[in-house]
């Protein structure tokens, strides 16, 4: 049996778009489509409720921190207060490398998007 989880339409991942699917944020990262896990490795945010910035990362609506939608690795720690604490950023970082998020496949049939 699949662990498919049905997006939706493909016309409406539009570039700039995060829209969370059963344990996926799903979006567009300038024209490329990808799947991560939900939770932030920090305090465990819905990503699907982040953001997708200019530089095209994936970026968590509580406390900023972003990753790469590709490898899944935050490229910048943990934002605001969080920033102040000496090396936090940086530890999240490194425990991506070795954690990180993890990424679905998503296929396009007949104009759905589906991941799993
Ligand atoms: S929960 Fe994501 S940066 Fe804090």
């Amino acid at each position: 049996m699949s662990n498919e989880t049905e997006v939706g339409p493909a016309s409406q991942m539009t570039p700039g778009t995060v829209i969370g699917a059963g344990k996926y944020a799903v979006g567009n990262s300038d024209g490329e489509v990808f799947a991560v896990t939900r939770r932030c490795r920090h305090l465990m945010a819905d990503l699907a409720e982040g953001t997708i910035d200019s530089d095209g990362c994936l970026t968590c609506p509580w406390h900023g921190a972003k990753y790469d939608t590709g490898s899944g690795r935050m490229v910048r720690g943990p934002q605001g207060i969080f920033a102040r604490i000496p090396f936090l950023g940086a530890a999240f970082k490194t425990l991506t490398h070795v954690l990180p998020l993890g990424r679905g496949r998503v296929t396009d049939r007949d104009g759905t998007l589906y991941v799993e």
